[in-house]
């Protein structure tokens, strides 16, 4: 076993402040997030739109994530790993010997050591403060984890990422940003769409408030989302960061606009192939970044 890895239950030392925050996020996974539902998906499956007409495009959009990793190595760091719950995701450390999940959740752990077997080395640990020596990880990936992070801890996570990533090697951020304009300019057409029910046979629209879907009702657990702006503001001492498309619509907008009958898998053919040719675009004003950087 390589001596810069620490392998052991590392409970976070969490400051006061702190505190609240991380315990109430590592419960929401322990206890909700991360249970296996009736049909077999994680509770936080709900956040995805997991039906047919999208397949493709959600399919195609976590590749993306391997154009910036380096293919090979010995290790991937996968920070807030979860259980590494889609088969896209495998995909990211096919080519290197270990992928080491860090989680602040150890039903997530567990359930990624079932998947990964003795590919996966598992760490409990906050992402803001890494058990590792640096400059050890070939590559990382970090999805959907750090804007679970208190605003004040956002920079620090990207620190403990950059400290421990080898020199001349890659990582890739995916978070979502807090209010992209993309999402703002559908925001009013999503609201109005609540409203209205299109009756496919009669072509009748009727103003009838629907019910909450079980999706909407979902009360999850804390958030923090930022800017590019801020971001690039808040890194730039640390270093250059770019920003590429990860997916640039989010689940509300899809669940609202794509549907079989709108045409929207052509929709989303054709949106995949301009977040491709404009992905600094998409980046920067759409819904889900990946954020790239080598350590130099
Ligand atoms: C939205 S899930 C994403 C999981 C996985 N990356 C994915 O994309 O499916 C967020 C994960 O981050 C973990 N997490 C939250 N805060 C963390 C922290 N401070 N340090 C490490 N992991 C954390 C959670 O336990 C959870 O497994």
């Amino acid at each position: 076993m390589n001596k810069y890895l620490k392998f052991r239950i590392y409970l976070p030392p969490f400051t006061m402040t702190e505190k609240n925050t991380k315990q109430d996020v590592r419960q929401f996974y322990d206890q909700i997030g991360w249970l296996q539902e009736e049909d077999g998906n994680y509770q936080n499956a709900r956040y995805e739109d997991l039906r047919p007409v999208s397949r493709e495009y959600i399919s195609k959009t976590r590749l993306r994530v391997n154009k910036h990793l380096l293919p090979s190595g010995r290790f991937l760091l996968d920070a807030g790993s979860g259980p590494v719950q889609y088969p896209e995701y495998l995909t990211y450390s096919e080519g290197y010997d270990y992928r080491v999940c860090a989680d602040i959740s150890i039903t997530a752990l567990q359930e990624a050591k079932k998947r990964l077997g003795e590919h996966g080395l598992c760490v409990v640990a906050d992402v803001a403060n890494l058990p590792f020596a640096p400059d050890v990880f070939d590559g990382i990936v970090s999805m959907h984890t750090v804007h679970h992070l208190p605003m004040e801890e956002h920079r620090a996570a990207y620190g403990e990422l950059y400290r421990v990533l080898g020199i001349d090697k890659k990582a890739v951020v995916v978070n979502g940003w807090g209010a992209p304009l993309l999402m703002q300019i559908a925001k009013p057409f999503i609201r109005v769409a609540k409203y209205i029910r299109f009756k496919r046979s009669g072509k009748e629209f009727s103003l009838i408030k629907k019910k909450k879907s079980a999706q909407e009702a979902d009360v999850g657990t804390y958030i923090k989302k930022t800017s590019a702006s801020w971001l690039k503001n808040e890194l730039s001492d640390l270093t250059e960061i770019e920003i590429f498309a990860w997916r640039s619509v989010n689940t509300h907008f899809l669940r609202t606009f794509v549907h079989t009958f709108t045409g929207g898998k052509f929709f989303l053919k054709v949106l995949l192939w301009k977040e491709d040719l404009f992905t600094h675009f998409f980046g920067r004003h759409g819904q889900y970044p990946m954020i790239v950087f080598k350590k130099k």
